[in-house]
């Protein structure tokens, strides 16, 4: 299972990276703005400091301007994979990418029907978002079992799933249960991950009596 990092921070990717978990890196807009550094530069140094994919996203909204957009991104390191959010000229440039062998993400998706026509236009990946589907009531875990379902009908379709607005450990163990590709996470929840109240308390019993030994 691939974990990607969902942020554009130097530290945050260097933080999970070192526990084995930035096996690639997700960006968009928002987060490049979060991290308040100039684009080009952001991406080029996420592309050095991990070996696999980094998505990078054009912000043009016409097929032209996103295939121009997209190879000028592609461009900046060869790990780099053009992000595009899912719309209909979207799905016009992911295919034309394609025949020009330049790997995309299709981002933004939020039905099966999104995700089986991402897989028909070429994509490499797709980022279906869990998160903004639960915040209006929609259960995003389902999603992800239906395209798995559809995907695994259809072994020709090879886009990978990799689970995007992960808001809590729950989204990434389900999303291994359910066999998607990958999650991308923001630090804040693999931390999350990391910790257990039995964890802390078997810990501190070990301590106490380690030191009530005498040893
Ligand atoms: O990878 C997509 C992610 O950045 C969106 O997350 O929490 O803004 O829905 P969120």
């Amino acid at each position: 299972m691939k974990f990607f990092v969902d942020s554009a921070v130097i530290e945050d990717i260097k933080k999970a990276k070192a526990l084995g978990l930035a096996d690639g890196v997700t960006t968009n807009p928002t987060l490049i703005r979060r991290s308040g550094q100039d684009f080009q530069d952001a991406i080029t140094e996420i592309a050095n400091l991990v070996k696999g994919p980094v998505l990078a996203e054009p912000v043009s909204e016409t097929v032209k301007d996103i295939v121009k957009e997209g190879k000028i991104l592609a461009s900046w390191a060869p790990n780099v994979v053009v992000k595009i959010p899912l719309t209909h000229a979207g799905l016009e440039a992911t295919h034309i990418l394609k025949h020009e062998n330049i790997e995309t993400a299709l981002t933004l998706v939020f039905s099966s029907a999104q995700a089986l026509l991402a897989a028909k236009a070429g994509a490499k990946y797709i980022c279906p978002f869990v998160g903004r589907l639960d915040d209006i009531d929609t259960p995003g875990m389902e999603l992800i079992a239906d395209i798995m379902q559809i995907y695994d009908n259809y072994p020709e379709l090879d886009t990978e799933v990799i689970v995007a607005s992960v808001r809590t450990p729950g989204h990434i163990t389900e999303s291994a249960a359910l066999g998607a590709d990958g999650v991308t996470a923001p630090l804040k929840v693999i931390e999350q991950m990391v910790r257990h109240p039995l964890t802390d308390i078997g810990i501190e019993k070990f301590l106490k009596d380690w030191n009530a030994s005498g040893q």
